[in-house]
């Protein structure tokens, strides 16, 4: 029987500013149940793209990629807060709901020509998302799908990734 998820999600008001209800997915991360029903549902979302890589930004977007890696038999490649590669690395830098940052790839990570998922937690204005995509198609990559456990409706994240396949499993 499939759970609802959103009985995972904690709204925390005011966090980590004020007017902003921060929507934390770390009760559902240590659900073994709902992690795993999450993690499957992007797999089957994933699982006829012929992925061969999946790219999560950090941090959560580790938490997300790893374990679709895994199931997929694919490679997961990292997009890092700035400062943290010790290998040549490509950068791109974004907006968020509330601040700015910078993410970075090795510039190697990506071949030419592969088929990358790229994944996160959570879509909100969707800067974050473009700047991991930005990163991949540089190196060659070809974004054939984003998946998120959240959207963020009213923050519009979906329009700025409008030219991708996009799959939330819940929306607020
Ligand atoms: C959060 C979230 C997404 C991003 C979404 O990460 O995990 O990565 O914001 O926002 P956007 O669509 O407006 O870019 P955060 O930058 O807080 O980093 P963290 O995962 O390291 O906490
Ligand atoms: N990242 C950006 N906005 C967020 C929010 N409202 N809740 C959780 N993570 C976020």
């Amino acid at each position: 029987m499939s759970l609802d998820l959103h009985k995972y999600v904690v709204s925390v008001p005011d966090y980590p500013e004020k007017g902003i209800i921060f929507r934390d997915i770390l009760p559902l991360m240590a659900d073994g149940k709902a992690f795993k029903q999450a993690t499957d549902e992007i797999v089957d979302y994933a699982k006829n793209k012929h992925v061969d890589m999946v790219v999560g930004p950090e941090a959560r977007g580790f938490i997300v990629g790893c374990p679709v890696a895994y199931e997929l038999g694919v490679g997961f490649a990292p997009a890092r807060k700035k400062g943290k590669l010790p290998r040549p690395a490509i950068s791109s830098s974004y907006d968020l709901e509330y601040g700015e940052a910078t993410l970075q790839m090795e510039n190697d990570s990506i071949k030419p020509g592969q088929r990358v998922l790229v994944v996160d937690d959570l879509l909100a204005t969707g800067g974050t998302i473009s700047a991991t995509i930005d990163m991949v198609e540089r190196m060659g990559g070809v974004v054939v799908g984003t998946a998120f456990i959240i959207e963020l409706k009213d923050l519009n994240g979906r329009q700025k990734i409008a030219d991708y396949d996009c799959k939330a499993l819940m929306e607020y």
